[in-house]
């Protein structure tokens, strides 16, 4: 156990580890030392001195080293002549700190008082006004009166875009460095900095495109003035005026734990709109961070576009029909199918979803599968991490395998993650086909050929080198396998070989060892849980299907499936949140709720089930998904539930083992956690909210409740290679892609980008293509236009394709590409 230590503060006792700094040892019990550069996430600076305290030891006594005493048997304290910084100062045995003294507030008082001589009096046009630390700090500390002449004050250009998401007023700037530090310690992306010295100072862009990183968003959290604010919210709302409810972002399998803040409002027909998207505090997930595309991707459930009535087919056009007309003709025809229904369901959908529509398919004896390319999720149920599992306790002894996934793109927050456990001294081993982010952390980089996934992993079973000693060898284990260049075949038996790895080196069945799936839905490891999985074939299912029911996917807008040369189509019923080209050749179209309007659960891919509650009221007619298939399968005579999300759930924990005991209540549960934000301060976790909503639970995994795991064999290669005089396109994916909901936020357009593929200089110069140049990509028939990029790091004759970004390549396979 580590040596702790007592002290004073402001006559309350605290006892906590050496080494504490006096602003968290305060925190511990209830005082709020005022801060501004503090960020109990970074590296302590001293920069603007607001945290003035006074500080007192024990007078020691030098010939005996003993504390000298009081008359009355006490310790004499002698307290240091000037005030000290409290966030840059260890605690030590029988300090005493006063930070309500006369003298402390006189150094409060100064500080204020100097920050606000460059300070402009913006307050009530200002978007942190209303949350703001130097605003509350002013009325707290603060001199009555202002000695500044106003119009001596710095003037500076205001609103000034640091990148298209991110502007900074540098009037407000009080240069705490707090932005310049989070992108520099926390993101490793120093893209923005302090420039020029004294007054002058301010912060600029280094990159191009300005202010270049998927974490920008939190700079304007933490910014303890309105000096950053995000091009989504700035001059929104004022910040009294919104109502927050808890979410988990649904991006990706991550589950960051957000905010909805939530207004309505005139300009939104009188509606309620989602305002802005802030990170709710869950340090077992996403900590105090979210990424920019959780950050800004909200805008599609307010879009005029959705679908707000239920509409049927009638001759070539959709006709808005009643939801009792379209729920009997959806049971009808489901009725005549009977086993010849096919349920087609995505990652998108909740746990409570997914187990209504599994039962409805079971109940007729059809079919259900998962939307989806990528396998492996039967072995994420049997050795996946095991309850307790916590990415920020990963370090020195531990080891990380990253394989075929680009974690920043894929899942920025686990990125984020496994980068400090790497700093923390955690072995990283990344692997892939080509460089990305992660290597510049890793102890090992491992590049093989496409194709090479499995043997890379059987390489490392094998223990003949350091890198596969290092694995084996480690304390905690666990291993990120995603489908980078491969299909759902690949990637099932990539799965199978970690599964074998972490077996064979007894990394499974406790927490902090097993198997993570890089989903590209955030409920995919839901999915898997409740049984359903992906087919190689989803054009002959759906073709010998008698009715189809597809909810929460595209896969005629994604070019998986085509009616081209069907003969005999099956009825078709989709159920969505917006229009798409799968509702546009449906027969039968329901209007589903977006997720920010109802309840539910999701499972990470670090298999926490965690709640989301309704933020929004419900758009037009729409209805939960959950309850849609409920009154299809009534209608039916089958016995699901509709009456709530909560009541789904409860027969759900009933029938699957991994859900044993679990109910909402329990998913609802929180404990204190550090740093303590809320708690009505501001000064700490920025404008991060307070989780009083829920951590939620970890699944057990069949490893871990000690059943017998048997394992699929391991087989051959995962996908193909490279053949003589081919192009191979391998699929990878990209945080941010042409998806239908992502559109809709237009401020996301410029990074979007128009449709790319990524070759080596070699492969560009053979093609006759250069960087930035258009080419036309044909895959399987299909074709479109793209421009070129170039990287050193890809294997020549692969060409990488983007998913989600309108090119119909799920898996490897042959392309061409031709200058245009
Ligand atoms: S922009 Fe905000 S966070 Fe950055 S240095 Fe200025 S006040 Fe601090
Ligand atoms: S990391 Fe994933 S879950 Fe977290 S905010 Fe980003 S997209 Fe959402
Ligand atoms: S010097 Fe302590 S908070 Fe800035």
């Amino acid at each position: 156990m580590s040596k702790t230590v007592t002290l004073t503060i402001d006559g309350k006792q605290v006892t906590v580890p050496e080494g504490t700094l006096i602003v968290d040892a305060a925190k511990k019990i209830g005082v709020d030392i005022p801060v501004f550069c503090y960020h109990p996430k970074m590296q302590p600076v001293g920069m603007c001195r607001m945290c003035l305290v006074e500080v007192g030891r024990p007078v020691v006594d030098r010939a005996t080293g003993q504390v000298v005493k009081n008359e009355d048997g006490t310790p004499q304290i002698r307290f240091a002549p000037n005030l000290m910084t409290a966030c840059t100062t260890p605690v030590s045995e029988g300090m005493v700190v006063l930070t309500e003294s006369e003298k402390a507030h006189d150094g409060h008082r100064a500080i204020i008082e100097f920050l606000l001589t460059s300070h402009p009096l913006d307050c009530p046009i200002c978007d942190k006004g209303g949350e703001c630390p130097l605003q509350e700090l002013t009325m707290r500390h603060g001199p009555p009166q202002g000695r500044f002449p106003y119009e001596d004050k710095i003037h500076f250009e205001k609103h000034f875009p640091l990148g298209e998401l991110i502007y900074l007023d540098r009037e407000r700037c009080i240069l705490c460095g707090r932005c310049i530090r989070y992108q520099a310690e926390i993101v490793g992306e120093p893209v923005i900095g302090f420039y020029q010295r004294g007054r002058a100072t301010e912060i600029v862009t280094y990159s191009d495109p300005g202010f270049d990183s998927y974490f920008s968003g939190n700079t304007t959290d933490i910014c303890p003035v309105g000096a950053l604010t995000t091009a989504d919210f700035r001059f929104g709302a004022r910040a009294w005026e919104l109502k927050a409810e808890a979410s988990i972002c649904a991006q990706c399998p991550v589950g960051c734990n957000i905010v909805f803040n939530t207004r309505r409002e005139a300009k939104s027909g009188g509606r309620v709109v989602i305002k802005r998207v802030m990170p709710r505090q869950n340090e077992e997930v996403n900590e105090l961070w979210i990424c920019d595309k959780g950050r800004f991707v909200h805008h599609y459930t307010h879009s005029a576009e959705r679908l707000s009535r239920p509409l049927m087919r009638k001759g070539e056009t959709l006709q808005p029909v009643s939801w009792e007309d379209a729920l009997r003709t959806a049971a009808e025809k489901f009725e005549a199918a009977g086993k010849e229904v096919l349920v087609l369901a995505s990652g998108r959908l909740s746990n409570e979803d997914l187990f209504n529509l599994k039962a409805l398919a079971d109940g007729l004896g059809g079919r259900a599968v998962l939307y989806g390319d990528m396998g492996g999720g039967d072995l994420t149920t049997l050795v996946g991490v095991g309850q307790g599992t916590n990415l920020a306790t990963l370090g020195a002894g531990d080891a990380i395998l990253v394989i075929a996934s680009d974690l920043q793109e894929e899942a920025p927050i686990w990125w984020l993650r496994v980068k400090q456990a790497a700093e923390r001294g955690a072995t990283l081993i990344v692997a892939n086909p080509r460089a990305t982010k992660l290597d510049t952390y890793a102890s090992f980089v491992i590049r093989y050929a496409n194709g090479d996934e499995v043997q890379t992993v059987l390489n490392l079973a094998k223990k003949t080198d350091k890198i596969g000693q290092a694995f084996a060898e480690a304390e905690n284990a666990v291993v990120f396998f995603g489908s980078e260049g491969l299909g759902l075949e690949g990637s099932q038996r990539l799965a199978v070989a970690c599964a074998h790895l972490l077996r064979e080196t007894g990394h499974v069945g406790k927490p902090n060892n097993g198997l993570i799936g890089v989903w590209q839905r955030a409920n995919d490891q839901g999915a898997w849980e409740l049984g359903f999985e992906p087919v190689a074939d989803l054009q002959a299912a759906f073709e010998q299907a008698g009715a189809v029911y597809i909810v929460g996917a595209d896969p005629f807008g994604d070019g998986r499936l085509t009616l081209d040369g069907v003969k005999e189509r099956p009825f078709l019923v989709v159920q969505e949140i917006l229009p798409t080209p799968t509702t546009e050749v449906a027969d039968l179209v329901l209007p589903a709720q977006a997720y920010a309007e109802r309840e539910g659960t999701y499972v990470s891919g670090e298999r926490r089930v965690q709640r989301f509650y309704a933020a929004l009221p419900p758009y037009g007619e729409a209805r939960p998904d959950f309850a849609i298939t409920a009154a299809i399968g009534k209608r039916l005579g089958l016995d699901l539930e509709d009456g709530s999300a909560e009541k789904v759930f409860e027969r759900l924990a009933v029938t699957q083992p991994a859900f044993e005991n679990l109910t909402y209540a329990r998913l609802a549960e929180v404990r204190e956690q550090w740093p303590i934000v809320g708690r009505g301060d501001l000064y700490y976790g920025g404008t991060a909210y307070e989780n009083r909503r829920g951590l939620g639970v970890q699944l057990v995994p069949a490893a871990q409740r000690e059943e017998p795991v048997t394992l699929p064999e391991v087989q051959g290669e995962a996908g193909p290679r490279p053949e003589e005089d081919e192009w191979l396109g391998v699929p990878v994916t990209r945080l941010l892609d042409r998806g239908t909901t992502v559109l809709l936020s237009t401020l996301l357009h410029r990074r979007i980008g128009e449709p790319f593929v990524v070759v080596h200089p070699m492969a560009a110069e053979r093609l006759s293509l250069a960087e930035g140049q258009k080419a036309r990509l044909t895959v399987n028939g299909a074709s479109a236009e793209v421009t070129v990029r170039v990287d050193e790091t890809v294997s020549a004759g692969v060409v990488l394709v983007p998913r989600s970004m309108g090119l119909p390549l799920y898996e490897p396979m042959k392309v061409s590409l031709k200058a245009l």
